[in-house]
């Protein structure tokens, strides 16, 4: 096991180890956030929230959390459920992989668990799509297990309360932190003190305007005593987004249906449907280009571009929207939209990618992902 005094922390002794845990779980007794995923002891619904809370924040979770599960209120559910489904419920959440993996665990769970949630952390960990945060977090809150959830707020509070000199951005860090957890979880009521830690992390503990003074442990923090708490957590900045540019194309025919294409790359988006979009070099900033684009993606003419690949006998309107911005963790996609009316759309539907024809009020129909969602709200912004 590693030892925490070669990385220059000294853990306290065990009555202070003891008086510690007793401050947290009193502090979150009387101030625990009632959220619907405490209510329950059902792993599968533990599961759902673990890995919605991944990356996005409680507030939104709240009620993809509850619609996933009225959805898909059984693994056997989420084995079964069409890719459709799965995109629906994960609609607008973002990094959709996440569902996809938990498709395949829930396919592991009833060819090897008989259908049932593994209750073990060892077995929990060979899901796919569980990582050591996940399983330390559904065997601590769902099973009472002993197991650390070290995730970027734990690893901020246990920064400060011991000065901890290591950059909590890199990954090879982390084993510093559970190490630390190992010692300091509380053996009787993992899970709440796992919960406890998040709750302190996210709250008074935040990255951005923390309130160390409210903290039930600020006793025992060394960065409190020290004055030094603007100095820990010790973060290296993130890189910034690359920027990406994009032609979207909102296309009406004669009945009042818009132009949507499913994605059949693999990736990202794959499986969403969109209205068609066109990757371009940006416009004016030429020599900023960082990216790589096609050939055939040439700059200037995006409208024969697109009259060509979708053939199509598009008339142009000269409407103007606000250019749509969405940010994924390492793009930043900037999409101007294009509006194209098309009197005659019989036969259009012919080539080898995915098109149909829908009006809007049937948009429901077809998962999008965030930029498509916020491009059709541009669109809409645009047209009053
Ligand atoms: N973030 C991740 N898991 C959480 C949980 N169980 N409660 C609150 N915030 C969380």
């Amino acid at each position: 096991m590693l030892d925490l005094r070669d990385y220059g922390i000294e853990m306290w002794p065990q009555d202070q180890i003891e008086a510690f845990r007793k401050a947290l779980l009193d502090w979150y007794d009387a101030n625990k956030r009632d959220l619907p995923w405490r209510r329950t002891s059902d792993p599968y619904a533990i599961w759902v929230s673990e890995i919605m809370l991944q990356q996005t924040r409680v507030d939104t979770v709240i009620p993809y959390y509850e619609s996933f599960l009225h959805r898909l209120p059984t693994i056997e559910d989420l084995a079964q459920a069409l890719e459709e489904v799965l995109l629906k419920v994960w609609e607008g959440l973002g990094y959709y992989s996440r569902v996809r993996n938990m498709q395949k665990a829930a396919q592991q769970m009833v060819a090897d668990f008989g259908g049932k949630f593994p209750e073990t952390h060892e077995e929990i960990l060979t899901l796919k799509g569980i990582g050591p945060y996940t399983a330390g977090a559904i065997a601590s809150i769902a099973f009472q297990l002993p197991e650390p959830a070290v995730d970027g707020n734990v690893m901020r509070v246990l920064s400060r309360l011991f000065e901890v000199d290591y950059d909590i951005g890199v990954p090879a860090n982390r084993k510093i932190f559970q190490a630390m957890m190992e010692i300091l979880i509380d053996p009787v009521r993992p899970g709440d003190f796992n919960q406890a830690l998040m709750d302190l992390g996210s709250d008074i503990e935040s990255p951005v305007n923390p309130r160390p003074e409210e903290s039930p442990v600020k006793e025992f923090s060394a960065a409190y005593r020290n004055g030094t708490m603007d100095k820990y957590p010790i973060k290296a900045p993130k890189k910034k987004p690359i920027p990406v540019y994009f032609k979207g194309f909102v296309i009406r025919n004669e009945k009042n249906q818009f132009l949507l294409e499913k994605n059949q790359n693999a990736g990202l988006l794959s499986g969403f449907w969109s209205f068609p979009l066109l990757e371009i070099t940006e416009p004016r900033e030429q020599d900023l280009n960082l990216f790589q684009v096609a050939e055939e993606m040439v700059q200037d003419n995006p409208k024969e571009i697109f009259t060509e690949n979708y053939q199509l006998n598009v008339h142009w309107k000269n409407s103007s929207f606000p250019t749509v911005q969405h940010i994924f963790s390492h793009r930043k996609w900037q999409i101007q939209i294009m509006e194209g009316l098309v009197s005659d759309s019989r036969g259009s539907v012919g080539t080898d990618r995915e098109l149909v024809w829908v009006s809007a009020d049937e948009f429901h129909h077809y998962p999008f992902a965030k930029p498509q969602q916020k491009m059709w709200e541009a669109f809409q912004d645009g047209l009053k």
